[in-house]
């Protein structure tokens, strides 16, 4: 048995509670890991909430939260060969048994081995932040001088966007609640703040004839008012909002495979990428770390430790 943080039918936080479950099984292609840290996304309270129910409306309650982790291996299922028993590793929970827990098992395709020099805490960011950061920037594939605008930039997934972008060698506009400038500014960004003055007209400051590629973590209301500014609406990209279709854009496609963890890994490890931790939380603190992320409004990335 080991403890797990999940919730008992959909809703808002009332539903979260830790429980007891046996240690899931490593099915076929699969590994089981000892949970050492757990990366906190917005994904996980949208699935508590019943809004990706294409996700999780067919699983049993209770239902795990999370949807990464990094961890050390203790069994691995039938077909799993370059994965063995020991090796730390990190990576999506994609078959449902969730991430909020002291056991979990990933898909083997959907993890890879963690670089020994690679905390357990960073490697947890790359999932689902990071490999969302290189999956919209290879998909634009803006050549070196391009103007990217991320539109929300002082996120998890924004901060390891415009790292991501600088070292690419693209002029980087960034848009946040004032509170996120400092930081942006840091990462070399030009900050344009959605709450003091206009944002559209502060970026036009930056890029008077737009930009060259967008990349939307907001969605809404938020996403319509800048999506203009992209010179070409093919080059608009959007990980929050399916409706920028309308718009003639394209949700950020996902690849969610070995080779793209391994390659924000290799990032992080020789420096271009730092996954910003602003605060590391006890598995004990899982809801408070999870309302923090759920505000909307967080700096960075918050992480659990197992
Ligand atoms: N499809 C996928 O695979 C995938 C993967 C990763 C993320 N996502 C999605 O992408 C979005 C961002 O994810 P995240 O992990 O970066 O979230 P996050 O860490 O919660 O950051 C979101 C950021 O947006 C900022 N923000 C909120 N309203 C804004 C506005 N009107 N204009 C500009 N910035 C605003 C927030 O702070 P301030 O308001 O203080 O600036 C916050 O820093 C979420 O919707 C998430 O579900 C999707």
């Amino acid at each position: 048995m080991s403890r797990a943080f999940g919730y008992r039918a959909f809703g808002g936080p009332e539903v979260q509670f830790y429980f007891d479950r046996p240690d899931p099984r490593p099915g076929d292609g699969e590994i089981l890991i000892q949970v050492r840290a757990i990366g906190v996304a917005r994904i996980d309270h949208m699935l508590r909430s019943g809004l990706v129910r294409a996700l999780n409306g067919h699983l049993p309650f209770p239902q795990v939260m999370g949807m990464e982790a990094a961890g050390d291996v203790l069994a691995v299922g039938t077909g799993v060969t370059d994965i063995t028993v020991g090796d730390a590793v990190f990576g999506f929970a994609l078959s449902g048994a969730g991430t909020y827990a002291q056991t979990t098992v990933l898909p083997a395709a959907n993890a890879a081995r963690k670089p020994k020099a690679l905390p357990y805490e960073w490697a947890a960011t790359i999932p689902v932040s990071g490999t969302t950061a290189l999956d919209g920037l290879d998909r634009l594939d803006l050549p070196e001088g391009s103007t990217l605008l991320i539109n929300g930039v002082g996120g998890s997934t924004g901060q390891i966007t415009a790292q991501l972008a600088r070292s690419r060698g693209l002029t980087v506009i960034g848009t946040g609640s004032d509170s996120k400038r400092a930081e942006a500014e840091a990462l070399g960004v030009a900050f344009a703040s959605y709450t003091v003055g206009d944002v559209v007209e502060q970026v036009r400051n930056v890029a008077p004839a737009g930009v060259d590629g967008l990349i939307d973590l907001v969605g809404g209301d938020s996403l319509r008012s800048v999506a203009a500014l992209v010179t070409d609406a093919r080059q608009l990209l959007s990980a929050a909002d399916v409706a920028v279709s309308e718009l003639g854009g394209e949700y950020l496609p996902r690849r969610l495979d070995r080779a793209s963890l391994e390659t924000v890994a290799a990032l992080m490890l020789n420096g271009t990428v730092d996954p910003r931790i602003t605060r590391t939380y006890s598995f004990d603190q899982s809801a408070e770390a999870l309302a923090a992320v759920e505000t909307g409004h967080t700096a960075g990335k918050l992480v659990i430790a197992v």
